[in-house]
This record gives C-alpha cells, sequence and structure tokens, in this order.
C-alpha cells in the first residue's frame, strides 16, 4: 500500500447520520476546520439530507455511503475498507413526538444501530495495531433527555445525575448510553459520551419548534404550542455544538460522559415570541402581522417534560468549551438562514411532510 493512502487512513474518520440536521453541520465543519478525510454512512431516513452536503460534491476526502448502522456486514466493510481513527456517531431516530406515535424505528436505530457499531468496532480494534488501537475513539452523541424531567427549582443536570428516561425517543438513548457504558467498562472500549440540550440553526428538518414555527409564521399558519408553553428547554446553536463534540473527540477522556448545553433555558412560549417578533422586524408584510397573532394552544404531548437544564461547567473545566453564540445572536443566523434558504425548504416540505403536519397536528 503506497504511504500516501495509509497516511490518509490513519486520519479517516467514520460518522454515522451525517446527513441529518447535526451530522451535515457537524461535517461542513469539519471539512473546513480540520480538513481530514471523513466517512458519512447514512440511511437517508426523511430526516436524512444529502442535499446538506452539496457544497463537498467533488471533494476527494468525502465520502458517502448510504445504508443502515444495524447492516453489520456493511459496518464491517467500512471499517476494514477505511480502518479509521474514530467513529461519531449521530445516526438516530430524534424526534420525540414520533417516538410516541411509532417507537419500532427509535428501537431498532437507537438501540440495534448502536449495539450494531460497537459489536463491529470490538472486532475492528482487536485487529489493529497496539498504537493505532490507543488512539482510537468511539465519540456516541446523546441527549440530555436521557435525565428525564426537572421542576422549575431543580439543580441543572450534571454527568452523574441518574437515568429517568421519560419518551420512547429518550429511553431508546438512554439505553445506547447505557450500551456505550458497558462497552468500555467490559470490553476497555475507548468510548466517549456527550448529552447536548436542544439544538437550532440551519438545517434543521421543519417538524422541530423552532424550524416548525418560522416556517408555519412565515406562511400565515397556526403556530402550535403544545399544553400552556411552559415547558422549559436549554438551547444550543448547532455550530456550538459541532465545536464541543470536535473538543471532546481530540481531549475528552476516555471513558467519560460531557454535558454540553447553550447556557439559555427558555420557556417554549418565550422562544415562539421571540421568533415572532424578529419576523416582525423582517418581513413587516406578511399577511398575518404581528406573527404573534398565530399562537395557538394545542392538545399537550403525553408525558410532556416539563424542563431540561444542562449544568455545563465539566466541558469548561476540563477541556475548555464553551459556547460562542448567546441564544439572541443564535437565532437571528437562524431565522435569517430559513428566509434565505426557501429552496431548501420546499425540497424538505415534501408530501410526506405533509401528511406527519397533517396527522400530527388533526
Ligand atoms: P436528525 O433526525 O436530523 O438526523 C438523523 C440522521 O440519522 C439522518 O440523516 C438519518 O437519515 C440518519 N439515520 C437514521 N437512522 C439511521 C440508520 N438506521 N442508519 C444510518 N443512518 C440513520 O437528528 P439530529 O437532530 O441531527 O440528531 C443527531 C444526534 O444528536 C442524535 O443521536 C440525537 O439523539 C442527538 N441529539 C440531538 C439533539 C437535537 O436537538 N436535535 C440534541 C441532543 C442530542
Ligand atoms: P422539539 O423541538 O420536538 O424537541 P424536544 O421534544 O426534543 O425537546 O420540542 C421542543 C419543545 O417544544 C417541547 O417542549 C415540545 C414543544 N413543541 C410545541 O409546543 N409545539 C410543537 O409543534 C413542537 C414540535 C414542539
Amino acid at each position: 500500500m503506497a504511504v500516501q493512502d495509509l497516511f490518509r487512513m490513519e486520519q479517516t474518520i467514520l460518522i454515522t447520520g451525517g446527513a441529518g440536521f447535526i451530522g451535515s453541520n457537524f461535517v461542513l465543519q469539519w471539512m473546513n476546520c480540520e480538513r481530514t478525510p471523513v466517512v458519512n454512512l447514512d440511511k437517508l431516513t426523511y430526516a436524512g439530507n444529502p442535499r446538506n452536503l452539496k457544497p463537498l460534491s467533488g471533494n476527494a476526502s468525502y465520502i458517502f455511503q448510504q445504508g443502515d448502522i444495524c447492516d453489520r456486514e456493511l459496518v464491517r466493510r467500512l471499517l476494514e475498507r477505511h480502518r479509521p481513527r474514530a467513529i461519531v456517531h449521530f445516526a438516530a431516530e430524534s424526534h420525540v413526538d414520533r417516538s410516541i406515535r411509532g417507537p419500532d424505528d427509535f428501537i431498532s436505530t437507537n438501540v440495534t444501530g448502536t449495539f450494531s457499531l460497537l459489536e463491529e468496532t470490538r472486532a475492528y480494534l482487536s485487529a489493529l495495531p497496539a498504537e493505532n488501537r490507543s488512539r482510537f475513539r468511539f465519540l456516541h452523541v446523546s441527549t440530555d433527555e436521557v435525565y428525564g424531567s426537572l421542576g422549575l427549582e431543580d439543580p441543572a443536570f450534571c454527568e452523574t445525575t441518574p437515568y429517568a428516561p421519560n419518551s420512547p425517543y429518550s429511553a431508546s438513548k438512554a439505553a445506547a448510553d447505557h450500551l456505550v457504558r458497558a462497552y468500555h467498562h467490559t470490553y476497555g472500549l475507548p468510548t466517549l459520551t456527550t448529552n447536548c440540550s436542544n439544538n437550532y440553526g440551519p438545517f434543521q428538518f421543519p417538524e422541530k419548534l423552532i424550524p416548525l414555527m418560522i416556517l408555519n409564521a412565515c406562511q400565515a399558519k397556526p403556530l402550535p404550542v403544545y399544553g400552556d408553553g411552559q415547558n422549559v428547554r436549554d438551547w444550543l446553536f448547532v455550530e456550538d455544538h459541532c465545536e464541543a463534540v470536535r473538543t471532546v473527540l481530540a481531549k475528552g477522556k476516555v471513558g467519560e460522559t460531557y454535558n454540553i448545553g447553550g447556557y439559555s433555558e427558555k420557556k417554549n412560549l418565550e422562544i415562539v415570541e421571540t421568533v415572532c417578533s424578529a419576523l416582525d422586524e423582517l418581513r413587516p408584510n406578511d399577511p398575518v402581522v404581528p406573527h404573534n397573532n398565530l399562537i395557538t394552544f394545542v392538545k399537550d404531548r403525553p408525558g410532556h417534560d416539563r424542563r431540561y437544564a444542562i449544568d455545563a461547567r465539566k466541558i469548561h473545566r476540563d477541556l475548555g468549551w464553551k459556547p460562542r453564540e448567546t441564544f439572541e445572536t443564535g437565532i437571528r443566523k437562524t431565522i435569517q438562514w430559513y428566509l434565505a434558504n426557501d429552496e431548501w425548504l420546499q425540497s424538505v416540505t415534501t408530501g410526506a411532510y405533509h401528511q406527519w403536519v397533517a396527522t400530527h397536528y388533526s
């Protein structure tokens, strides 16, 4: 094998779910900042969109492979062919409302898919020279939702908060986190786990709160707020999350977990009001202005977690990461991105999207 091929392999990372919201932001940021080869394994479910990665077409350092993380043969072949120095595992079913309507895919991808990656990684590592094995990392991207729901006065989630998942989505992510932990503890797999709060930013599929509100407000459609709108989430701009994941990959201590958050707790209603007033300014000629006249309170989500909050002091103290964006700067960038990317929005809001909206909000 030529020296440059060997060098290439030693630099390559394998990403799963890199055509989704966070994954595609991560791949773009990686290619911009790190510039080392990326192999992206993505099934291209309704949430995956290769258009997000169009700027990389023709880039010899970027390889896309459509496929399922549950396909062990495929995962094995990719590991053998590309011999990555790390796996960054984003692939998941990620929408809580969908997990309530149909949990099957959540168990399959989030639990069995993670298990399949762990097993194939274990086999791959056992055949690697000791030096490469010691450099290898398996970084598992998870969520703050595994910790359950907080009362308004409770302290924020830290890395030692006991797991108490409440939705099929968070339960499937918790199961995956436990498997990752067990593979480190039992087999010595060099794992890292990150638990992050709600992300927002470019390329988020408009079934999630912020892009749904932007899209509906621009089309003078109702803005459906669940329950009393007082549920609290911590919000992080997606590029900050990507930077945090890169930091953990570079400097994180093997076997550890890192909470990632935006220092930005907001009630849902506050978020929707913020989106509306920004749109009042940016789109004063829309058919319904002020846009908050479109706010409509709808039936609550079953088992709706009241509050999530992240204590992100460990990643700051140990690895020096903290977010660059405030909610005010991040939401502005996000709204501007959606307004400037109508073509992208049109391309993702196909028949299947309308069917979801019609079924879910009917
Ligand atoms: P997303 O739903 O936008 O994207 C998921 C991607 O995974 C899609 O490209 C999809 O095609 C792919 N995928 C799904 N099943 C697959 C399978 N079986 N095999 C291969 N690929 C598959 O999700 P996201 O919002 O980008 O989230 C990425 C990760 O970050 C998830 O693990 C999620 O749990 C975690 N996370 C998300 C948030 C958030 O606010 N979005 C917050 C914290 C953690
Ligand atoms: P979501 O974006 O689905 O993320 P998650 O459930 O993972 O936190 O929802 C964020 C919050 O917004 C959550 O409390 C549910 C609420 N929500 C609404 O009020 N209306 C909606 O139409 C959606 C999609 C969410």
